[in-house]
């Protein structure tokens, strides 16, 4: 009979080869970690959402109804409800505005933030213009550059008019550049 055909038996055949052993044992803790970060994804990015998100999304804001929004000459200055989301967080911010009357009578809305270095732009009654506090830039009824270091005229809003309701989308823009640019 030759030896080498016999096969061992009794408890030393149930002892499985250790390298196998590791190999599983390295298999399940990598599918482990598998399922784990799979599972793990959605919390991460729940968590890292408010670095992620934009945090400059503006909703768009009430001025009045168009029927009661008549500047004529003068511009109308309005206090404006902005509302911004930052991250998980709701921002509520008072801006002011001007409605001013646009080409063919058509209602527009100026941001009153100076172009220049971002002073609070005020219309002057006196003198019939908009007159900046800063550097002394001056700027027409509608908005126009006449004089000083602003590089561009004021900034026009975006609006819409929704059942009678003007509304505005706030945003800001970039200073010291001729060109209007939105920042983001
Ligand atoms: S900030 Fe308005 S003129 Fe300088």
């Amino acid at each position: 009979m030759n030896e080498s055909n016999v096969q061992p038996c009794g408890p030393a055949a149930n002892v499985a080869d250790p390298t196998k052993r590791s190999f599983l044992a390295a298999l399940l803790a990598v599918g482990a970690a598998g399922v784990g970060a799979v599972l793990a994804l959605p919390v991460i990015r729940f968590i890292l959402y408010p670095l992620l998100a934009k945090t400059t999304e503006i909703q768009w804001s009430d001025i009045g109804q168009v029927s009661e929004l008549q500047p004529g000459a003068a511009p109308m200055k309005r206090l404006i409800q902005v509302e911004q989301r930052d991250g998980w967080r709701k921002l509520i911010s008072e801006k002011a505005v001007y409605v001013v009357q646009g080409d063919g009578g058509k209602l527009k809305v100026l941001s009153p933030i100076c172009p220049h270095l971002g002073c609070s732009v005020a219309w002057n009654d006196g003198s019939g213009h908009f007159v900046c506090p800063c550097h002394g830039g001056t700027f027409a009824a509608d908005g126009a550059r006449i004089s000083g270091p602003p590089p561009r005229s004021m900034d026009e809003l975006e609006t819409k008019v929704e059942e009678g309701m003007l509304k505005v989308h706030y945003e800001y823009f970039q200073q010291l550049v001729p060109t209007r640019q939105v920042l983001s």
